[in-house]
């Protein structure tokens, strides 16, 4: 644990908002592997990105490329992982950008911790920044009859170990603020859905 540090004070988030012209918070999408996490946040932030909202997405390979390429997949690098990436979208939603996370994000607690940090972001006479769970949600034979990157096929031949689903615990969300059925429904009604949801919220400028 770092010593002999102090916090200094910058700009409010309400002068950057309001210089950008548009408010961040965090979409953080959870759900099985090949639940279609991935598919819809891409998809969602080009639809925002047309919009002209500042959008950009963390996803969950990606970023075991660079910033977590020292974590694995125990509960404990998991746990990590999520935290960071956490503390990531907190920081583009702090300045300004609509920032999509798809990860697994399978144990609950993780998500919980990245919700407060969220909700503990208010200072300095800013709102907390919102955060936004959507819930991915299939029943788990159809992720595993989709299998795009043949990980379910691994995992049940033992080549992967602690595999959410088949050798590791999903803990749903119990509250989500979304739950999309991309079994049921298409990546643009999926797309379509989040939107409405955000329009409701005043999120996004419904003329636009
Ligand atoms: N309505 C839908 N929404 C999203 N994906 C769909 C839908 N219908 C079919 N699919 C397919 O399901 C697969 C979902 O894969 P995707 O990589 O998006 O999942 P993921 O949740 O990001 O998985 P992982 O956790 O492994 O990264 C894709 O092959 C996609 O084309
Ligand atoms: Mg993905």
């Amino acid at each position: 644990m770092a010593t002999n540090i102090t916090w200094h004070d910058g700009l409010t988030r309400r002068e950057r908002n309001e210089a950008r012209g548009q408010k961040g918070y965090t979409i953080w999408f959870t759900g099985l592997s090949a639940s279609g996490k991935s598919t819809v946040a891409t998809a969602l932030e080009q639809h925002l990105l047309h919009l002209g909202v500042a959008a950009y997405r963390l996803d969950g390979d990606n970023v075991r490329f660079g910033l977590n390429k020292d974590l694995g997949f125990s509960e404990k690098d998991r746990n990590e992982n999520i935290r960071r990436i956490a503390e990531v979208a907190k920081l583009f939603a702090d300045s300004s950008t609509v920032a999509l996370t798809s990860f697994i994000s399978p144990y609950r607690a993780d998500r919980e911790l990245a919700r407060e940090l969220h909700a503990k972001s208010g200072q300095n006479g800013d709102d907390a920044l919102e955060f936004i769970e959507v819930y991915v949600d299939i029943p788990i034979e159809v992720a595993e009859q989709r299998d795009p990157k043949g990980l379910y096929k691994k995992a049940r031949a033992g080549e992967i170990k602690e595999f959410t689903g088949i050798s590791a615990p999903y803990e749903a969300p119990e509250k989500p603020e979304i739950t999309i059925k991309t079994h049921e429904s298409s990546v643009e009604e999926c797309v379509a859905q989040i939107v409405t949801y955000l329009q409701g919220k005043g999120l996004l400028a419904a003329s636009k």
